[in-house]
């Protein structure tokens, strides 16, 4: 055996995280389904490449690993992560260890756990985020499994892992699905982050008149601030760029149809499921199927804009834009780690919030300032177990609130869509309210089907209303 873990699928992921495990001094046998690919790989990967063993088929890769052998796949969601398995499962021994290290939904890690432990051999489901660079520099790692299966990749896992203030931004956070749904819920915050960047850059950019570059100077400097995090870094160079054909703005050339994979509607179905509605996350999701509708878009931009909307509405300050996005986002993160704890406690996982939040402090796509004051509230008082009710979490958004109302009002004048933001300032508002309307719900529920409610005078529960009289 000359190898410490082998590696399946040398995609751009793959291909990255061998190099990282390489660099960090760990030889790793790599196999990918078109053989070729492998020797390209390795003859590309200069001094690299002494720590790179070629594997070209399922025997030799186990065969250059030592017992208990560790196998981590890289490999597209779904079929083919199941056709790898299938394929490798026989070579292995007892105890070996396979890891899916793409973006699974985590009921098929669930299913591919048991089925393999049945079998006699152990599975870790690995969420791993931070792009490309991510992959070959630092991710942010998030285990589930079995601990004594972790226990034997750690070694490798932590140290090809990000680091925040000298701690590995990887973590085993529980058995099973635990962290390819981690890594889903991470993904839902992704997209609540994205389309709320993208909805105020749109405040600017149709609802404002304002030019690329001096949008993209403004995320430049808010970046410097509490809003401080990848996204808004690299949104600020997004939209600093032109492009070489025409000189254009780049974001002018491209195509306002976003891409899904999945992880983001995953993580809306799976809250669902748990009675949970992470609505900024939702809405995200939404606006990207809305974007989708290209032609719909095309054809309603005639039909219902000049009539329905005022051209321009309300001046937005600048200032309320950047606190306004700010308590978007801590109501999006929010949701993020509510419905992580509803799993948590559906699926029994314990999951250590704070520790999450910690792992996402760098490495990851979400990485921000923020992390760090989720991390310390989860290790504080926390009323409720709600973010939005950490006393540090209450002071910011006292502070930035009333601009998010301003920013939503002004959208919602001039005809700017703002799906995420609004759909944050409206969960906000319904928890602050001790009573809210859903008695008539329910009332409406008694007069056509008899459905009962709770009075809330007697408690008493399967009350009914004097409708019919
Ligand atoms: C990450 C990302 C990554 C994701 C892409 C594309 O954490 O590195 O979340 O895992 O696959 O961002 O996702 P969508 O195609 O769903 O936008």
């Amino acid at each position: 055996a000359e190898a410490r873990i082998g590696l399946v699928g040398l995609g751009v992921m793959g291909a990255n995280l061998a190099l990282n495990i390489a660099d960090k001094g760990f030889p790793v046998a790599v196999h990918n389904r078109r053989t070729s690919v492998i020797h390209d790989f390795i003859g590309k990967a200069g001094p690299l490449a002494e720590n790179l063993v070629p594997a070209e088929d399922y025997a030799a890769l186990a065969a250059a690993l030592t017992p208990p052998r560790a196998v981590i796949l890289m490999v597209p969601a779904g079929g083919p992560v199941d056709s790898v398995i299938e394929a490798l499962t026989p070579h292995l021994d007892t105890g070996d260890i396979i890891v899916d290290a793409g973006n699974a939904d985590f009921n098929e890690t669930r299913r591919r756990e048991a089925a393999l432990r049945d079998e006699g051999l152990r599975f870790v489901g690995m969420g791993v985020s931070g792009g490309a660079e991510g992959a070959r520099h630092g991710p942010s790692i998030m285990v589930g499994g079995a601990e004594a299966a972790y226990a034997e990749i750690a070694e490798v896992v932590e140290s090809i892992a990000a680091r925040y203030q000298d701690t590995p931004c990887a973590a085993h956070l529980g058995p099973d699905g635990a962290g390819h749904f981690v890594k889903t819920v991470h993904n839902g915050i992704e997209y609540a982050d994205m389309q709320m960047i993208a909805e105020i850059y749109g405040l600017l950019r149709h609802g404002d008149g304002r030019s690329t570059d001096s949008i993209a100077e403004l995320f430049h400097g808010w970046n410097q601030g509490p809003l401080q995090s990848y996204l808004v870094e690299i949104t600020a160079k997004v939209l600093a760029t032109a492009d070489p054909e025409t000189g254009q703005p780049m974001v002018d050339v491209i195509l306002d149809s976003a891409g899904q994979k999945g992880t983001g509607r995953w993580t809306v179905v799976e809250a669902l499921k748990l009675g949970q509605s992470p609505m900024a996350i939702e809405a995200a999701v939404a606006a990207r199927s809305w974007s989708a509708e290209k032609a719909l878009r095309e054809t309603g931009e005639g039909l219902l804009s000049p009539q329905d909307a005022p051209e321009t509405g309300p001046r937005v300050l600048d200032g309320d834009l950047e606190r306004g996005l700010l308590a978007a986002r801590i109501i999006g993160y929010a949701q993020g780690f509510w419905l992580l704890s509803a799993a948590s406690e559906e699926f029994d996982w314990s999951l250590d919030l704070a520790r999450v939040a910690e792992i996402w402090r760098a490495g990851c796509i979400i990485r921000s300032s923020l992390l760090d004051d989720i991390a310390q509230a989860f290790r504080g008082e926390l009323p409720g177990g709600a973010l939005i009710l950490a006393p540090a979490f209450v002071r910011m958004l006292r502070d930035s609130v009333s601009a998010l109302r301003r920013v939503v009002a002004a959208a919602a004048v001039s005809g700017q869509p703002v799906p995420a933001l609004s759909a944050a300032l409206a969960y906000y508002d319904t928890m602050r309210q001790a009573r809210g309307t859903a008695a008539l719900i329910q009332g409406q529920r008694d007069f056509f089907g008899s459905h009962g409610f709770v009075r809330v005078d007697t408690g008493e529960a399967d009350q009914h209303g004097p409708w019919g009289a």
